[in-house]
């Protein structure tokens, strides 16, 4: 999970142009250049604008997106194999939107039911017992894969195997699962625990303990890992829970028309945002001086980046300056599981709406809120209909959290226990805690389903 506020949704459907990429660099581009919005002042505009171009080089130049092809595609596992025995991570893969077919008012009344998570008990046979407990989920694989693919997640309690990072590397291992890098590898955003075995801190700086993160599917630009292992080392002395919601459950129960309309007129996301307000201080220059602006803007991100964003004139939400606002493509919101086809709803409103992260302000605190301005440091991302882009409604946001809501589920973890999901099958958030939080993620591609129990 994690750094939800990051995850930069973008296009891959089939439908979509090929060359249609999204940002995912520049997402965090937010977090520096919002900062420094904090001083910015008419005689230091300059610097700013040097400063926003300085961290658009350095960030998007360590972005390193590729366009999609088959090949690259068809080669994955092969390469997986090799990475595996060499230690180290492939690219995370492409998110696989598939095709945009789906009948929703007749797929909704279709949709079956399922527990989700399923809880596992380690037996007391293998307490103590690490080399049995690895050769149980090696075992138990085929039943484990069926349990995921129905239930869209599994819990796994009371393993000491997964104590510790090292044996928690072996559970992925044993489960013959691809490890991939994290999404947002490339603009460093999560402390890795163990790089090479690709173990990343969750979201456990004190700093964002009273940050609710949102429910979403994990994607970072056109990015999105198939499934991931999420670990408990140290479990928060109050709160932290990680909750899950199954994508399925959502499509059955949201407001049908919500659906039908989000999933025709599409949605984009707003990723990132520059704040550019100095500008409009600069008198009979400003006319020159915002195109000039917005084409170095544009042309440091394509420069370094491969991947189609649109930079937008907009005012700030907070204090009603100037802001350059970067949108990810158009994506839809329903998506079909790679494997077994199913409609689920999927991506990052819950966690991306301004709104919705409004309210869980109001309820929990921030304590990203900068006091001298009010405005947030690192949360610039909301929520637009594609077509026109218009906000989503309020309204319709706060359905969308009931729903979400209703359907998510609390996992205390304690030291040791596991969340097996499948990236496209739930979505995943934490809530607030309190104290120290140790909790790690391993991203995987998708789990091979032709290994599954019938
Ligand atoms: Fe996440």
């Amino acid at each position: 999970m994690d750094l939800a506020f990051l995850s930069a949704p973008a296009l891959e459907v089939s439908h979509a142009p090929a060359a249609a990429r999204d940002l995912a660099s520049p997402v965090a581009l937010a977090r520096p250049v919002a900062n420094s919005a904090a001083s910015t002042t008419s005689s230091g505009s300059l610097t700013a604008t040097a400063a926003a171009v300085a961290v658009v080089g350095a960030v998007a130049g360590s972005a390193r997106r590729q366009s999609t092809s088959g090949v690259r595609r068809s080669g994955r596992r092969a390469a997986a194999q090799v990475a595996r025995q060499a230690g180290s991570l492939t690219d995370c893969p492409f998110t696989a939107y598939g095709t945009k077919d789906v009948d929703v008012p007749k797929e909704r009344s279709e949709v079956v039911e399922h527990a989700c998570p399923l809880e596992v008990q380690m037996s007391s046979d293998l307490a103590g017992d690490l080399e049995g407990q690895k050769k149980w989920f090696a075992d138990n694989l085929p039943k484990i894969y069926k349990d995921l693919k129905n239930h869209g997640a599994v819990v796994f309690r009371g393993f000491e195997l997964s104590e510790e990072a090292s044996g928690f590397t072996q559970v992925g291992e044993a489960l013959e699962l691809e490890r991939c890098e994290d999404p947002l590898h490339s603009v460093a955003a999560r402390d890795p625990v163990d790089k090479e075995k690709g173990v990343y801190e969750a979201v456990n700086k004190p700093s964002r303990r009273k940050f609710y993160v949102g429910m979403h599917n994990e994607m970072v630009g056109n990015r999105a890992p198939g499934a991931a292992i999420f670990v408990c080392f140290k479990a928060a002395e109050e709160g932290g829970e990680f909750l899950i919601a199954d994508g399925r459950k959502m499509f059955g129960k949201l407001d049908q028309e919500f659906l039908e309309s989000s999933y025709d007129r599409e949605i984009r996301y707003s990723t990132a945002e520059f704040p550019v307000g100095f500008v409009e201080s600069l008198g009979p220059l400003q006319g020159v001086a915002e195109p000039v602006l917005y084409g170095i803007m544009t042309q440091a991100l394509k420069a370094k980046v491969d991947f189609d964003v649109e930079l937008r004139w907009e005012r700030s939400g907070y204090d009603g300056s100037k802001i350059l606002q970067v949108r990810a493509l158009p994506q839809v919101p329903v998506v079909r599981h790679p494997y077994t086809g199913e409609p689920a709803w999927w991506g990052s409103m819950h966690s991306h709406s301004e709104f919705l992260r409004s309210e869980r302000e109001k309820v929990f605190g921030d304590e990203g809120l900068d006091t001298t301005t009010g405005a947030s440091r690192i949360n610039k991302t909301d929520v637009y209909y594609a077509d026109s882009g218009e906000k989503v409604e309020d309204d319709r946001m706060k359905h969308l959290d009931d729903v979400t809501m209703e359907t998510a589920v609390k996992v205390k973890m304690q030291k040791g226990d596991m969340v097996l999901l499948d990236n496209y099958l739930v979505m995943h958030g934490r809530c607030p805690f309190e104290g120290t939080r140790k909790h790690a993620v391993t991203w995987y591609n998708s789990p091979d389903y032709s290994k599954s129990e019938a």
